[in-house]
């Protein structure tokens, strides 16, 4: 799904500018980080693709839909084509991994016995065939955020945001989740991620864009790797 930024400004209350005149472009298939100082406006980027924020001024196109005429319908629609995944993972500690992702594909109105293989079948491709019996509070912090990436593409999103994927995780689990998102790029999803963990990012050699009070500073850059 193509995202494409024309001229967006977001303001909040009290005339906090969190975006100004953002203009951007991610095409179908790339992987990109978003990255910059806490407050930069990482997360409301990611809002406005997901459309839980609307532009102050300008548009936001994410595939067919465009920020200025989203009908609680179309929002609701967008939603089964992307998939979001958060620091704090937000599973639900009383259902199992296995519930957690079934959840997902129930809500989109899936039969019982495609929830069942599917959830099985995205819990083996995040590496937790295992412990897809267990509850939330009984598994890593890693474990727990690959539950939250198999709900987040059980659906077979076009597009998967995360914002600070890995923001919890110690530095080898977090490497290891930047190489499932990385996997699941290759696959076919256009892969967005908000990070400061510029550590690991940098390694990878994806796109880079870096916002600075809400302002696009850079965009393709490998900052702080040497030629
Ligand atoms: N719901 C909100 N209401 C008012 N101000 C907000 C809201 N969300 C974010 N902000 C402000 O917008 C700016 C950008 O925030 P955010 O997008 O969360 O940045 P980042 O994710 O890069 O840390 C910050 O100044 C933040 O305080
Ligand atoms: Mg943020």
């Amino acid at each position: 799904m193509l995202v494409e930024f024309e001229n967006v400004s977001k303001i909040y209350e009290h005339g906090i500018i969190a975006l100004d005149s953002i203009n951007l472009v991610i095409d179908k298939g790339e992987f990109v980080f978003i990255h910059g100082p806490s407050g930069a406006g990482k997360t409301t980027l990611l809002k406005l693709i997901y459309m839980d924020e609307f532009p102050t001024s300008g548009e936001v196109r994410v595939g067919e839909y465009s920020s200025g005429k989203m009908s609680r319908k179309d929002i609701a629609m967008l939603r089964r084509k992307v998939g979001v995944v958060f620091q704090d993972f937000r599973l639900i500690s009383d259902l199992t991994a296995l519930e957690n992702v079934a959840i997902a594909l129930r809500a989109a109105g899936k039969k019982p016995e495609e929830i069942r293989k599917r959830a099985n079948i995205v819990l083996h491709s995040v590496g937790l065939s295992t412990k897809r019996h267990q509850l939330p509070p009984k598994l890593s912090g890693g474990e727990q955020q690959r539950t939250a990436i198999a709900r987040a593409i059980a659906l077979r999103p076009a597009l998967l945001l995360a914002d600070e994927p890995t923001g919890n995780l110690d530095p080898d689990t977090a490497l290891g989740i930047f190489d499932l998102l990385i996997d699941i790029n290759r696959s076919g999803t256009t892969v967005v991620v908000a990070t400061h963990d510029l550590r690991h990012a940098e390694r990878l050699r994806k796109r880079m864009i870096r916002l600075e009070e809400g302002k696009l500073v850079t965009d393709g850059g490998m900052i702080g790797v040497s030629p």
